[in-house]
């Protein structure tokens, strides 16, 4: 296999289809991964047949974390500069995700282990099969979750929850994840690319620039005050105000209000009737 390889992706129907693929290795994280799947970020995130990422795994595994001999033992035997730039490499695509210009959804197929959760945090969406199994198996190894392991799941969880996964390393399938919040909902394995194509379809729906706006408030706020989330709220919308140069906002209004072709509270203006849309004359 060569080093593009494992990562692999297609895009279909403005879905790009991200798989980690080592699934001989259960897709863990070697720096060689990391570097790829930044590149691979790279070329999607501005590309116009793309819509939706999804973030999957081939074979039995979502990922299995980092990669102990790769990122870890190899790594650590050349020194703190090595070490440094494999977190870098690592975080930096995560950081990339969080933010990513497009929607994310994690469609956690299998295994998902420790430093895994940096990039299911890093999607916007998450949905697991029944089946998936989630664990910090940091412990079981004899360090702590780290690489923001912790830090997501006590975003993420109860503070309980929280603290007997990270003590205890136990695995919770993808129906305890979903009830926990560590992802939105699970469903049966068989289903789970139908559920995915499904979800990713009503993002498609939306307006491109508001999607951005919202997802990325959504993760700002929380560490803000009332008073400066309604600020960052009002001049995050005046900027997407600016962006959008199908004027979107205006024309959701006018397809209800003077049209009357749908309702906001039920379902989405159709973005294709937009003055500037691609294809309106
Ligand atoms: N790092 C390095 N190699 C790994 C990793 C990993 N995280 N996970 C799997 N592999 C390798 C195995 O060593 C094995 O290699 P080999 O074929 O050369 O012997 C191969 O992948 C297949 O793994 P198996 O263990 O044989 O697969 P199995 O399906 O029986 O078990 C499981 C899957 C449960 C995921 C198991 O591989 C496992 O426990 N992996 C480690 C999970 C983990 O704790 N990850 C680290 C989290 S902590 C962190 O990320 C900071």
């Amino acid at each position: 296999m060569s080093e593009q390889d494992v990562v692999s992706y297609r895009v279909e129907n403005r879905i790009a289809w991200v798989s980690f693929n080592r699934p001989e290795k259960r897709n863990c994280m070697s720096p060689t991964l990391n570097r790829r799947m930044m590149e691979v970020l790279d070329a999607l995130e501005y590309s116009d047949d793309v819509g939706v990422l999804v973030l999957t795994g081939e074979g039995s595994a979502w990922s299995a974390g980092m990669d102990l001999k790769e990122y870890f033992r190899e790594t650590e035997a050349k020194g703190l500069g090595a070490v440094r730039q494999s977190q870098r490499e690592a975080y930096g695509w995560w950081r990339r995700l969080r933010w990513y210009q497009k929607p994310t959804i994690a469609m956690v197929n299998g295994w998902c282990f420790g430093g895994g959760y940096g990039p299911l945090f890093a999607c916007d969406l998450a949905i697991a099969a029944d089946e998936a199994e989630f664990g910090l198996s940091e412990i079981n190894w004899g360090i702590l979750p780290g690489g923001g392991a912790t830090k997501v799941v006590v975003d993420l969880l109860s503070m309980r929850d929280a603290m007997y996964h990270a003590l205890t390393g136990e695995r919770i399938d993808g129906k305890t994840a979903a009830a926990w919040k560590l992802v939105n909902e699970s469903v049966p394995r068989a289903r789970l690319e139908e559920r995915v194509t499904e979800l990713a379809n009503v993002l498609l729906g939306k307006n491109p620039v508001a999607i951005k706006a919202a997802k990325d408030a959504v993760r700002r706020v929380k560490e803000m005050t009332y008073d400066n989330a309604e600020d960052y709220l009002v001049r995050a919308q005046e900027a997407a105000n600016f962006h959008d140069k199908t004027d979107g906002r205006k024309e959701g209004i006018r397809q209800f209000i003077d049209e009357k072709s749908y309702k906001p509270g039920l379902a989405s203006y159709d973005l294709s009737r937009a003055a500037s849309a691609p294809g309106h004359d």
